[in-house]
């Protein structure tokens, strides 16, 4: 089969590989027929190739029909059509029973000290292939697909695997009060999705920050107020607080994550990772604190005090520095973590068969056929032709 592979530094290929084969009595074969770019793919693209192995297939946001199943499944059949979390999780322990999927307790890789394995995502996740292919296997055939109706396109649908349960997760852990307000960092896809999410749940007043003119257009065509970064350098902050009865917003949600435009001092640590061998790389990723940080420095600033701050965006240092004066003095409560994507597929399926609230369909800004993954990584990471989402069709 045709899958996209990683070769290193914004190095992405499309190659012909073995076909996936069931390997457990409980495992799917699905056939992919739409399967997203993240903006943690970016991630893979950019600086964690200390975490990738050459070859490796990514991806991890696929949906499409089931082609093949195990033995022991009884809740899918070939034929039908599902979406494919990015979590790899059994549904089953501890964890997953408490809606904690990303450290389901039987795919944790442990021997990495991390939660619940992932598709497509390094071997800090469990070196799992990924669903940039024709072709994926599904471990927990009963448990880990979502079965979607027949009929709407595939992008009403596709979201489900990353950029909705992920927003969603978000919006929740921002715990805003009825009628709040809100501050997203960061209008990609999930910071995006974020503020249709927040204000369908009601949120008083949601306010956008980016520095790339598409994506503020777009969240402002939505009702969204937007403050273009670049503009506000230094006085973001103090700009959102006269803007909110000078107090700050009730919650503000990170959407950026390590790769934050701005911190100049940090991105030199960071690609410094990018010249050294593979192991001392990975190690100075882990053990000191390289992530470029702008994002979560400028929510705490901007929150009001006694305020939420929902971190969605990954981070992956070890020993970044916090202002713990500053968390400690304003009454800080911080939420964070890979989206639970099992846990919110109940409240947000309603959202995709009934109407099209969270404006899924136009969505993305981009579809190509999956030989055009590597032209597709480049386009999302420069952000250039209007690229906020692309969607690759195997
Ligand atoms: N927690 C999870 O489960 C989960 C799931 C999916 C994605 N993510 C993460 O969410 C983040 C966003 O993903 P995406 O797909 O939207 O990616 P993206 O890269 O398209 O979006 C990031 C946006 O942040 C903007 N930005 C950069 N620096 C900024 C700054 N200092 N202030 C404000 N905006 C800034 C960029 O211009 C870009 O539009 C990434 O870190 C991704 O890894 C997390
Ligand atoms: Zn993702
Ligand atoms: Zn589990």
């Amino acid at each position: 089969m045709k899958a996209v592979t990683w070769h290193g530094k914004r190095d992405v290929r499309v190659e012909t590989v073995p076909d996936p084969k069931i390997e457990h009595p409980t495992d799917a074969i699905v056939r992919i027929t739409t399967t997203g770019i993240c903006g943690s793919d970016l991630h893979l693209y950019e600086v964690l190739g200390p975490f990738m192995g050459e070859g490796d297939i990514l991806g991890h946001e696929p949906m499409g029909i089931v082609e093949e199943v195990g033995h022991e499944v009884t809740e899918i059949r070939p034929g039908q059509r599902v979406v494919i979390p990015f979590n790899i999780s059994c549904g089953t322990c501890f964890m997953c029973t408490q809606g904690l999927h990303s450290q389901c307790e039987t795919t944790q890789v442990r021997e990495q000290g991390m939660g619940a394995a992932l598709f497509g995502y390094t071997k800090l996740y469990g070196q799992v292939p990924g669903g940039q292919a024709e072709y994926l296997r599904v471990p927990f055939g009963n448990t880990l697909p979502i079965v979607v109706p027949e009929g709407p396109a595939d992008e009403r649908f596709v979201y489900l695997s990353d950029v909705l349960p992920t927003a969603w997760q978000a919006v929740e852990y921002a715990a805003l009060p009825p009628g709040g307000s809100i501050v997203v960092l960061g209008l990609g896809p999930i910071g995006d999705m974020s503020t249709r999410i927040a204000q369908h749940r009601g949120a008083g007043r949601v306010i956008g920050v980016d520095l790339v003119p598409e994506r503020l257009a777009r969240a402002r065509r939505r009702g969204v107020e937007t403050l273009d970064l670049r503009e506000h350098e230094n006085d973001l902050a103090e700009v959102i607080r006269e803007m909110t009865e000078g107090r700050g917003p009730d919650a503000v949600i990170d959407a950026v994550g390590m790769e934050a435009h701005g911190s100049p001092g940090i991105k030199m640590a960071q690609q410094m990772t990018g010249v050294l061998p593979q192991s001392v790389a990975a190690t100075l990723m882990q053990k000191a604190g390289v992530d470029r940080l702008h994002g979560l420095y400028s929510a705490i600033d901007i929150v009001r005090r006694g305020g939420t701050i929902s971190v969605i965006g990954v981070y992956g240092g070890m020993v970044d520095p916090l202002p713990m004066l500053t968390i400690f003095d304003k009454q800080l409560q911080i939420r964070m973590g890979q989206a639970n994507v099992k846990r919110w597929v109940g409240d947000i399926l309603p959202l995709l068969t009934d109407g099209d609230p969270l404006g899924v369909e136009g969505f993305a800004t981009h579809k190509l056929p999956l030989s055009k993954a590597p032209e597709a990584y480049e386009m999302f990471q420069k952000k250039t032709d209007g690229a906020i989402k692309v969607l690759l069709k195997p």
